[in-house]
């Protein structure tokens, strides 16, 4: 069954305890935390303390989303403060098999996230080094964006690669998920959807439905 990733950037950050405690609860497979450092995309969150403070109140996957360049001075905070899987976008490194090499040391997982802008060819090198691949369908930077249709077919393309392959990546999906283009996600060979505003913009008795529906 698909995994679910709650991104955080939607949520109301004053009660970002009993938020994730929610989404804990209520069928959450991962808490996707998304760090923006506002050179990589035009936007600022969290640094790696909200991943430390994160990581005291849940057991549940933390699915950091780095939108930072340079990535490789901050990646050690990120790995200390709790981090399940760090994801990363290759392009906003010199070096990001040295990156990749430095999470696997620490025993966690490493995921490569695609901006709209780069093609597959640009990242099939990493491809046999990481257990999780982002297919971005927004432009990073902002929640509540509209879902990119056109980014659909990098979906299907890399599940055709891991067919064809060794390779043993998750393919994760994160942009303007709803429940109609979940299902389009699904078909194409998705196995985990983060989403924003679609769930945290609604009741939090609805947590749980949402979530199931989305599955
Ligand atoms: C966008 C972030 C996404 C964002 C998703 O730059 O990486 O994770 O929080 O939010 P929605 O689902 O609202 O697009
Ligand atoms: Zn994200």
């Amino acid at each position: 069954m698909i995994k679910i990733s709650p991104s955080i950037l939607s949520a109301d950050i004053l009660k970002l305890e009993e938020e994730v405690k929610l989404l804990d609860k209520n069928g959450a497979d991962y808490i996707h935390i998304d760090i923006m450092d506002g050179h990589y995309v035009p936007n600022i969150t969290f640094g790696p303390n909200i991943v430390n403070s994160i990581r005291k109140i849940t057991t549940k996957i933390l699915d950091v989303h780095l939108m930072i360049q340079p990535v490789n001075p901050y990646i050690d905070e990120f790995i200390e403060a709790g981090s399940d899987i760090i994801s990363f976008h290759p392009e906003a490194d010199a070096n990001p098999q040295e990156i990749i090499s430095k999470i696997h040391d620490a025993k966690i997982k490493a995921g490569i996230a695609i901006h709209p802008k780069i093609k597959i060819s640009e990242i099939e090198y990493l491809l046999n080094k990481v257990q999780q691949v982002i297919v971005m369908t927004v432009t990073p930077g902002f929640g509540g964006q509209k879902f990119l249709q056109d980014q659909v077919d990098k979906i299907k393309h890399l599940d055709k690669i891991r067919k064809n392959s060794n390779y043993k990546y998750d393919i994760a999906v994160d942009g303007g998920v709803n429940n109609e283009n979940a299902k389009i996600c699904k078909a194409n060979g998705a196995d985990v959807l983060a989403v924003g505003s679609y769930l945290l913009s609604k009741n939090h008795n609805d947590y749980n439905e949402i979530i199931n529906s989305l599955k």
